[in-house]
């Protein structure tokens, strides 16, 4: 299957125009890939006019995502977006634990947890972000930190749960950067996911992301990664010629 590609706007660009403008490459992105799966997560305030806009265009490979959500679904919150907000306003998947959220917020695994819980009761399709908090170089992969972010963020899911789900391992050290987790390491951070996922009975449902500096360049040897069922693309996200090229790369890939 081709990987399904994320794309993070972050809090970026500026105006509704922009913004408009922007998500006007990706619709002729989708028509242009008809078989590559393009999911953009822009800021919330911009989910209502880009929705139409998705409408208008009657692509159906290009859905809409929102960054995050609140941990309760309603009532004395301010500031908050809750879950059934975001899908009544056209969204399908929202981000879940990105590590500039959980450093922003001080968010704890049990809130990430909450807020996951949150996303299955709304039904949005949750994309929930590990990466080592701690490490600030590849050298050494802390498990036990990847395990306890799994874990705990998935406890007390409900038992009939079976829908899509995707889990993106971002390490922090490659956000933003300009470098990549090599090819052997993601491997083994996928695979070690996937065990984590299968102790918890979830490997079925859960598609494995990689995040971190993937561009136009850096695409070309990560389109070859064999655990990996697609990726959470920041920075590129906003440069069209990149992100027309990382589509390009993966819709050729074998
Ligand atoms: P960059 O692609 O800019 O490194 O960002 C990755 C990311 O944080 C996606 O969520």
């Amino acid at each position: 299957m081709l990987k399904k590609l994320f794309f993070n706007w972050k809090m970026n660009p500026a105006s509704p125009s922009e913004a408009s403008s922007l998500f006007t490459e990706f619709i002729s992105l989708a028509q242009f890939q008809p078989q590559i799966s393009l999911v953009v997560l822009p800021p919330y305030v911009y989910l209502s006019e880009l929705n139409q806009q998705l409408q208008t265009s009657g692509v159906t490979n290009l859905k809409l995502g929102a960054q995050d959500l609140a941990r309760y679904s309603a009532g004395a919150y301010t500031g908050q977006i809750s879950g059934q907000m975001l899908k009544n306003m056209g969204c399908q998947y929202v981000l879940i634990g990105h590590s500039e959220t959980r450093e922003a917020y001080q968010l704890s695994h049990e809130q990430i947890n909450q807020k996951l819980l949150q996303s299955l009761e709304s039904g949005l399709v949750p994309i929930l972000c590990v990466g080592h908090q701690s490490d600030k170089t590849i050298t050494e992969i802390n498990y036990p930190e990847l395990s306890e972010q799994v874990t705990t963020a998935l406890q007390n899911l409900p038992t009939e749960w079976q829908t899509e789900f995707y889990l993106a391992y971002e390490p922090v050290w490659a956000i933003g950067t300009g470098k990549t987790a090599t090819n052997p390491i993601i491997e083994e951070v996928g695979q070690f996911l996937k065990q984590e996922l299968a102790k918890l009975g979830l490997a079925k449902q859960v598609g494995i992301l990689y995040g971190g500096s993937v561009d136009d360049v850096s695409i070309q040897e990560l389109v070859k990664l064999q655990q990996i069922d697609g990726f959470l693309i920041g920075g590129a996200s906003l440069k069209p010629e990149k992100f027309k090229t990382i589509a390009q790369v993966v819709a050729n890939q074998v």
